[in-house]
């Protein structure tokens, strides 16, 4: 493993994506036993199944427990509940999360607005925050433009994000870059070529057009990433 500072961000480079998927489940599970009732930021995609798959595999061998931890999630598509399905299918269902204790976004809400703004109050200041990232920058779905103080709102995507997620709606429900930089702590991870310009894009100037970047601006902040995805850090 190789660790680097860039810009203020902790950098954590591993061989293999199994590698990284262990550090994080064990990052997470850290905070969960220096404080039962986490209030835990989930993210979704293809990035975070290694990572569920880890977490799952604690909590079998009864190294986590989760019942009190609280939690939320990034984004939703509008019209649908694809995310909350995929939380449900990928760790909800397979370890002991409460189900009170689960506060997602609505992407079926009657008045989105309404629904941003339940969830902004809701969220308040997440204690860990997990992130992936998309190939334009993105985190959560704050697509380049998005404002650095913004709060839950509905977005438009861009059209590389739904090419990179396919047959999906185009508008999406997503917590802002000021709600995600609220979180005490940080952690973002990236695998594979497709992302490696992107991170050391967002590992230097700041800038709108890259909304990672944005992550320079707190402390306590971590990127966990395999080789492929580091590829580009000097
Ligand atoms: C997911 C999310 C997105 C993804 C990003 C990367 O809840 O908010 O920011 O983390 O699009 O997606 P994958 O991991 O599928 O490459």
């Amino acid at each position: 493993m190789k660790k680097t500072k860039k810009r203020g961000i902790e950098v954590l480079v591993f061989a293999k994506e199994k590698e990284v998927a262990e550090e994080v489940a064990g990052l997470i599970t850290k905070e969960i036993r220096k404080k039962s009732g986490l209030r835990l930021g989930l993210a979704t995609g293809k990035t975070m199944i290694p990572v569920y798959r880890e977490l799952v595999k604690l909590y079998k061998k009864k190294k986590v427990n989760f019942s009190k931890v609280k939690i939320f999630s990034l984004d939703e598509y509008v019209g649908t509940n694809k995310m909350r399905n995929y939380l449900e299918k990928n760790f909800f269902s397979k370890v002991n999360v409460s189900r009170s204790n689960i506060n997602l976004l609505d992407g079926k809400a009657r008045n989105l607005n309404l629904e941003c703004k339940r969830y902004e109050k809701d969220i308040g200041r997440l204690d860990l925050q997990i992130l992936g990232i998309g190939r334009n920058g993105h985190i959560g779905f704050n697509e380049p433009g998005s404002g650095f103080r913004s709060n839950t709102r509905k977005i438009k995507l861009e059209r590389a994000t739904l090419k990179d997620k396919g047959k999906f709606p185009e508008f999406a429900l997503t917590i802002g870059i000021g709600t995600i930089l609220r979180a005490n702590k940080i952690l973002l991870v990236g695998f594979g070529k497709s992302k490696s310009e992107t991170i050391s894009s967002a590992l230097d100037k700041m800038s709108k057009k890259i909304p990672a970047s944005a992550l320079q601006r707190r402390k306590n902040v971590l990127f966990v990433l395999d080789k492929q995805a580091g590829k580009n850090l000097k």
